[in-house]
């Protein structure tokens, strides 16, 4: 059931399911978590279980707080506690040295521990009561099973997992796509995913190049946000500049049926079938609608989904991003 999350009855019902080793949907300002006590591995099974998710893919862990980090890290290297005082709370996750013994289950068995604390106030409130009641963090993925597009209303977590599944309604999320994921874990940061933080403000606050995965020696464990196929609309999504969509729709013409189109560029059809939706010229609002319109596109049970491709520029990584990889599992 979706329950009002700005109401203090909701955050307390909350808690006691989350205490009780059940799972709860939680707002927060990228998209929806699907969350667990992060101490009980049995809730954190759960997770894994709903999801379909593989159990050696590690989960972030989210905290109240940065003295919500000494809980579940082990050591925090100086750029790391710069990103922290910089960035949090906010949409920004650290790879970090795991605390041995705590969050085994969520780490997936991995000798590090990804950790964040969310802006969003209803996620705090959440954390805030649940510390009280001795759960230093919550375990939570993003709330759909997986490989799917990720949840960014309440509506989205409930069509995902079900009515029996409280959810805290916290609205439509601000930043709309995941967070940003830096390895802190290898001397020197390490961007895993790219989400809303520019990169050139990351290196300026960690005083340090940011080096990116293909720079690694050793590579990073696969996990689920670093596979190339993952955020999947069920149609098949096609990236393509403003020039071949023009044509791809004049050759179509009135017949076109079952297509969808999310373009900057203003286009039109002759078909009165087929979906034209704007995307916005200013990245973050773009990254906002994302999920939301890829979602909306799978919903209207379109076969493909034509999307003009992002511009190239710092600002839009994290969209290119996203649509590159709905892209490759087309
Ligand atoms: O914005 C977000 O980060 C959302 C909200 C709910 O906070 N959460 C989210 O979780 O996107 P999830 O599980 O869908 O993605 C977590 C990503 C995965 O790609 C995983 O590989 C990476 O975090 N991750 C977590 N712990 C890690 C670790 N110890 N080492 C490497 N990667 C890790
Ligand atoms: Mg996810």
């Amino acid at each position: 059931m979706i329950l009002p999350g700005d109401a203090p009855a909701s955050i307390a019902a909350a808690v006691d399911a989350l205490t009780a080793g059940q799972l709860v949907g939680l707002p927060t300002e990228t998209v929806y978590g699907l969350a667990a006590d992060a101490g009980n591995d049995t809730a954190v099974h759960g997770i894994y279980a709903a999801k379909g998710r593989p159990a050696d893919h590690p989960l972030i862990v989210h905290v109240a707080d940065a003295q919500g980090v000494a809980a579940f890290a082990a050591d925090v290297p100086a750029f790391a506690q710069r990103l922290i005082d910089a960035f949090w709370p906010g949409p920004l996750t650290l790879i970090l040295p795991r605390r041995p013994g705590v969050a085994n289950g969520a780490a997936g068995g991995h000798a590090t521990i990804g950790l964040r604390c969310p802006a969003h106030p209803v996620a705090h409130a959440l954390l805030a009561a649940g510390a009280a009641r001795g759960i230093a963090g919550l375990a939570a993925p993003s709330a759909n099973r997986f490989g799917r597009i990720s949840p960014t209303t309440a509506a989205h977590v409930a069509q995902e997992f079900g009515d029996d599944l409280l959810v805290l309604d916290g609205g439509a999320c601000q930043v709309g796509i995941e967070s940003t994921i830096i390895d802190c874990t290898r001397g020197a940061p390490v961007l895993l995913r790219p989400g809303q933080i520019d990169r050139t403000r990351i290196e300026q606050v960690a005083r340090a190049r940011l080096l990116s995965k293909e720079e690694l020696s050793e590579p990073d464990p696969q996990a689920p946000g670093t596979l190339l196929a993952h955020y999947a609309p069920r149609a098949k999504l096609r990236l393509m500049n403003a020039r071949e969509l023009r044509t791809g729709l004049e050759l179509l013409g009135a017949d076109a049926k079952n297509i969808a189109v999310w373009a900057r560029a203003p286009l039109k059809s002759a078909s009165s079938q087929l979906i034209l939706r704007r995307m916005p010229d200013d990245a973050d609002t773009a990254a906002q609608q994302l999920f939301a319109v890829l979602r909306g596109f799978d919903d209207a049970q379109v076969k493909l989904i034509w999307v003009e491709t992002p511009p190239g520029d710092a600002a839009w990584d994290g969209v290119r991003d996203r649509l590159a990889r709905a892209a490759a599992s087309a």
